[in-house]
């Protein structure tokens, strides 16, 4: 039995994420449409979700949440505290908050909703064919009956990670959450280069997605360490070697590893001005890990290490 059976799953904005894991959760058989209630303000897409999936929509986040037993939060960041203030104070222990919301911390969360059963979770675009990767970190707080809810609707995106630290979601922010973004750009890289070769610009495109997908699936399949199977393409004075040259001297490694700090550092810092927007930087947080406005926060202290790594 799903540990979603008989469960109600809430998505709070119901755009193009939360509209992937309503897809994977049907389509996995894992909840029935009944199970699934939406928010979202638009009318057009509440009747476009109901119409494609036989959901029910709603207007209103707290009527949405209100006997939902896994929340998903799924609004984009500079949403989050209006959408935060109306749920704050309206949710019960047995209610599990699970955040997509890039940036949004654990203390955020807990914070702003006054709640404390919160995962946060890191998907990425792939999620919307069902072959994304999402790291995700649970609370002390959450249950095991609750782990294991959060562990199926995240499921539904495609492969899931949970971590023990929340640390390893924004680093995981800026590889896999991000890493779309490197490679549709390495991929137009080197479809343009194929069309400035002379290819017509559909069988550069084909050529370019077929290697960038077959080159994942044999790394995949035999298991190997990416240098062994580029070692064994490149031979003596070839041609690999030749355009392997190139690109060691035009810095590929030290600039991929600037841009996944560079995205390391935005994430950190996004999570940081959401904290600070709450009145839950550092100054405010008493020792119990409350924070001086009254609300509860977890106290989970990863903020200063993430910061360490920053000051890098
Ligand atoms: N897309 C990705 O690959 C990806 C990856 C990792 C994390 N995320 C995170 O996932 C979250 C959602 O991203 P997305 O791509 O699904 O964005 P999206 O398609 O824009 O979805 C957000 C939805 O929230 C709705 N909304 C706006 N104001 C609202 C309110 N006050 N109450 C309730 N709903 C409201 C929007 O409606 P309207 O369209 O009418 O404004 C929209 O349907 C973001 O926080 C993002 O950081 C996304």
């Amino acid at each position: 039995m799903s540990p979603l059976s008989n469960r109600t799953v809430a998505t709070i904005g119901s755009g193009v994420m939360a509209e992937s894991i309503i897809a994977g959760l049907l389509r996995g058989h894992l909840v029935e449409p009944r199970q699934i209630v939406g928010s979202e303000p638009r009318a057009e897409r509440r009747d476009e979700l109901t119409a494609q999936y036989g959901v029910r929509m709603v207007a209103s986040n707290v009527e949405a949440a209100r006997d939902a037993d896994v929340i998903l939060l799924s609004v984009k960041p500079q949403t989050l505290t209006k959408v935060g203030h109306e749920l704050g104070g309206e949710l019960r222990p047995e209610q599990l908050v699970v955040s997509i919301v890039a940036g949004a911390t654990c203390r955020v969360l807990t914070g702003l909703l006054d709640h404390r059963e919160v995962v946060r979770s890191m998907p990425n675009t792939p999620a919307q064919i069902g072959r994304g990767i999402t790291v995700w970190y649970a609370t002390p707080e959450v249950t095991a009956e609750q782990t294991d809810q959060a562990r199926v609707l995240l499921g539904a995106l495609g492969v899931d990670l949970q971590v023990d630290d929340e640390r390893f979601v924004e680093m995981a922010t800026a590889v896999s959450g991000t890493g779309p973004a490197y490679v549709f750009l390495v991929m137009e890289a080197l479809i343009d280069a194929a069309v400035h070769l002379g290819f017509p610009r559909h069988i550069a495109h084909d050529l370019v997605i077929e290697t960038l997908e077959g080159s994942t699936a044999f790394a995949k399949a035999t298991a190997q360490h990416p240098a062994v199977l580029r070692n064994m393409v490149t031979s003596p004075g070839g041609t690999s070697a030749a355009a392997i040259h190139e690109l060691e001297s035009g810095r590929l490694r030290t600039v991929l590893s600037e841009a996944v700090w560079a995205s390391y550092r935005r994430t950190v810092e996004l999570g940081a001005d959401l904290e600070k927007g709450l009145g839950l930087d550092e100054g405010s947080v008493d020792a119990a890990g409350k924070p001086a406005n009254g609300k509860s926060a977890n106290g989970t202290g990863p903020r200063a290490a993430a910061d360490r790594r920053v000051s890098r």
